[in-house]
C-alpha cells in the first residue's frame, strides 16, 4: 500500500519530459504536448473553485494571459473540480467580482476538469499531509521540447506572486536564447553571468579578455552588461 501510495503522490523533476495526457476543460480537450509544439505551458493547480484566494489568482492570471501569450506561452489551470464548478466560478468571476482594479475579466485558457485526479498524480500535485482531495498551487514551466524547466510548489494558503511567474519565463527565456545565467533578484535589462570557465585556461582567458561589454569581479563571476 505504501509504495503505491509514493507512485500516486510522485512528482516529475527538473530536466525531465512532462507527463503526456488527454483532459476534459473549459475550451474543449486538450491533448498534451501534441497541442502545445513550439509552446511554452504554465501547468497551474489551484485547490478549488470558488476559493478566495484561488479567486485573487484566477483574476490576476486572467488580467495577464495576452502577457503570456505574446511571450509564446500558454496557460492552463487545473483543480478536482468539474467542468460545470469551472464554467460557474469563471462566469461568477467575469460578472460579480472586482479586486484590485480589476474586473469583468474572462479566464480564456483552459481549466482542466481533475475528479478523478489523474493529471494531478501524474504531475504530483496532490500534497497529502495538506489535502488528500485538494490540490495545491503548483506551477510547473515546461519549455516547447515538452521539457519540465521550473517547479513552484505553494501552500493552500499562500497565494502565488503572478510577477515571479513571469519573471521565471523571461529568465528561462533569456538563459536558451542567449546561453547564460541570470543573478540574484535579476529583472530583464538587468546584467547577466556568463557561465563559469571549466578550466585553468579557459578561467585565465576570461579575466585578460574583458572588454566594454563585460566585467568579473573574479575569474568566476564575470557578467555581460545589458545594452541600456
Ligand atoms: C483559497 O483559495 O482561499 C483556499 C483554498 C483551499 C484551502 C484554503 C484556501
Amino acid at each position: 500500500m505504501e509504495t503505491e501510495q509514493k507512485e500516486i503522490y510522485n512528482m516529475p523533476r527538473i530536466g525531465e519530459e512532462a507527463p503526456h495526457f488527454v483532459a476534459k476543460t473549459t475550451q474543449g480537450e486538450i491533448h498534451f504536448p501534441e497541442d502545445y509544439k513550439g509552446k511554452w505551458v504554465i501547468l497551474f493547480s489551484h485547490p478549488a473553485d470558488f476559493t478566495p484566494v484561488c479567486t485573487t489568482e484566477f483574476m490576476t492570471f486572467a488580467s495577464m494571459q495576452e502577457e503570456f501569450k505574446s511571450m509564446n506561452v500558454e496557460l492552463i489551470g487545473l483543480s478536482i473540480d468539474s467542468i460545470y464548478a469551472h464554467i460557474a466560478w469563471l462566469r461568477t468571476i467575469k460578472e460579480k467580482i472586482k479586486w484590485n482594479g480589476m474586473e469583468n475579466l474572462e479566464v480564456k485558457f483552459p481549466v482542466i476538469e481533475d475528479i478523478k485526479m489523474e493529471v494531478a498524480n501524474k504531475f504530483g500535485m496532490i500534497s497529502p499531509k495538506e489535502s488528500t482531495t485538494q490540490a495545491v498551487r503548483a506551477v510547473f514551466f515546461i519549455d516547447p521540447e515538452a521539457k519540465i524547466r521550473t517547479i513552484m510548489y505553494y501552500p493552500q494558503s499562500l497565494g502565488r506572486n503572478f510577477e515571479e511567474i513571469k519573471r521565471v519565463i523571461q529568465g528561462l527565456q533569456k538563459a536558451d536564447a542567449e546561453g547564460i545565467a541570470t543573478p540574484a533578484n535579476w529583472h530583464p535589462g538587468d546584467d547577466v553571468i556568463m557561465p563559469a570557465p571549466g578550466s585553468c585556461g579557459l578561467a585565465k582567458e576570461r579575466v585578460e579578455s574583458q572588454d566594454a561589454e563585460t566585467y568579473c569581479l573574479d575569474w568566476f563571476l564575470c557578467f555581460k552588461k545589458e545594452k541600456k
